[in-house]
Order: C-alpha cells, then structure tokens, then sequence
C-alpha cells in the first residue's frame, strides 16, 4: 500500500496543483486499490527555489510533479510488495 500526499497550498494549487486531485485517473487499475490519495498542507517547498507542483509518494517528494512521475514513483515503491 502507497499513500499519495498531493500539496494543495496555493503556490502548488496555482502551478498545476489543481489538477492533481484527477490524478488518481492516471494510476492503472490493477494499482488502483493500493493507493490511497490525501490532501496535504505544503510539503515544505521554499518560495525561492520551489518547484511546484509537490506530491509526496511514500517517503519521497516530488517536485515539478507529472501524472508519469508520479505512477512512476508508485510502480516502484510497490514493486518490492508481496501480497499475502
Ligand atoms: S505549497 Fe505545495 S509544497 Fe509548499
């Protein structure tokens, strides 16, 4: 199981962030059911150096987040996972 943390502070909402909400569309659906999606205040960024869009898979940041990064990001945390 991945939890998704997907910013929604307004610097990240303004850079794309609005769109991450549907990115749960993206995930293949044999995935679907081991990820779970929340909202999250901001994830830390720096206004200067930022890089918005923020979504946090796991343990990892994803700055200039992307739909592929993200399922990326998923694929990989779950590949090690053993169904019992
Ligand atoms: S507003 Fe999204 S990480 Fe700061």
């Amino acid at each position: 199981m991945v939890t998704v943390k997907v910013c929604v502070g307004t610097y990240c909402y303004l850079q794309g962030g609005q769109q991450l909400a549907q990115w749960r569309n993206y995930v293949p659906s044999h995935l679907q059911d081991k990820v779970t999606f929340l909202g999250s205040a901001c994830l830390g960024c720096k206004e200067d150096t930022a890089k918005p869009p923020y979504v946090k898979v796991g343990n990892v940041v994803i700055e200039r987040a992307t739909a592929e990064k993200v399922v990326e990001e998923i694929e990989k945390q779950l590949e090690g996972d053993i169904e019992l």
